[in-house]
C-alpha cells in the first residue's frame, strides 16, 4: 500500500513537472492574421522578441494562453460596425485601440515605440503602405 501511495506521488510529481515545462516555443516565421476585412495582416515573433510572452498572449482567468486571438469566445466579433466590436470581442479593436486597455494593443505599443524611433512612425503605425498593410 505504501509503495502504491510513494509510486502515485512520483507519478503525480513528474506529471506535474511535465506540464511545467511543456510551455510552447514562439512560432518562427510569418503568421497570417486572417480575420480582417481586406488583406491579411503578417505578424513575426522574431520582431518581438524583446516583448514578454504574456504582453500578447495575456492571462485568461489567471492563466497565460497561447490559443488564437480570434478563438471561439475569445476576440470573435469581426464585423467592425457592429456592437459587440466595440467591447472586448472586437477583432479590429484589440488590434487597433489606443486609449489603454487591460492588455496593449498592437498599435498602441507601436504607437509608443515610434515616439521614441520616428523613421519607424509610416512601418508601425501607418495604414496602407505600411509593414502591417503593405
Ligand atoms: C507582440 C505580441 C506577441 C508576443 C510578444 C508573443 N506572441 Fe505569440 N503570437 C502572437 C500573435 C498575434 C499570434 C497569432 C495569433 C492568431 O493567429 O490569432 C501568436 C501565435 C503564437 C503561437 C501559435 C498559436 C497557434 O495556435 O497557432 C504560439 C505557440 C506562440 N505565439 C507562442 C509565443 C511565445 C512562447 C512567446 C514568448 C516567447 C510569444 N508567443 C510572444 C503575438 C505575440
Ligand atoms: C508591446 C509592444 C508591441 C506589441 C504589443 C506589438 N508590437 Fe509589433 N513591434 C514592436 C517592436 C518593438 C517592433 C520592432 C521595431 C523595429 O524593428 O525597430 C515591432 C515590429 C512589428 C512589425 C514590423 C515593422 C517594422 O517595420 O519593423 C510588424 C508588422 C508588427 N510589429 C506587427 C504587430 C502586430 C500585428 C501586433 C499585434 C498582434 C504587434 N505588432 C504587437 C512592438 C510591439
Amino acid at each position: 500500500m505504501k509503495n502504491l501511495l510513494i509510486c502515485t506521488l512520483t507519478l503525480c510529481s513528474f506529471g506535474l513537472a511535465v506540464a511545467a515545462y511543456a510551455a510552447p516555443e514562439a512560432p518562427t516565421g510569418k503568421i497570417l492574421l486572417e480575420h480582417t476585412q481586406k488583406k491579411s495582416v503578417p505578424f513575426e515573433h522574431s520582431e518581438h522578441k524583446d516583448v514578454p510572452c504574456v504582453t500578447c498572449h495575456h492571462l485568461v482567468d489567471g492563466k497565460e494562453t497561447f490559443a488564437k486571438c480570434a478563438s471561439a469566445g475569445c476576440h470573435d466579433a469581426f464585423d467592425r460596425k457592429s456592437d459587440e466590436a466595440k467591447t472586448a470581442k472586437g477583432y479590429f479593436r484589440i488590434i487597433h485601440e489606443k486609449s489603454p486597455l487591460k492588455n496593449k494593443t498592437c498599435l498602441a505599443c507601436h504607437t509608443e515605440y515610434v515616439q521614441s524611433h520616428p523613421d519607424k512612425k509610416k512601418d508601425m503605425t501607418g495604414c496602407k503602405g505600411s509593414d502591417c498593410h503593405p
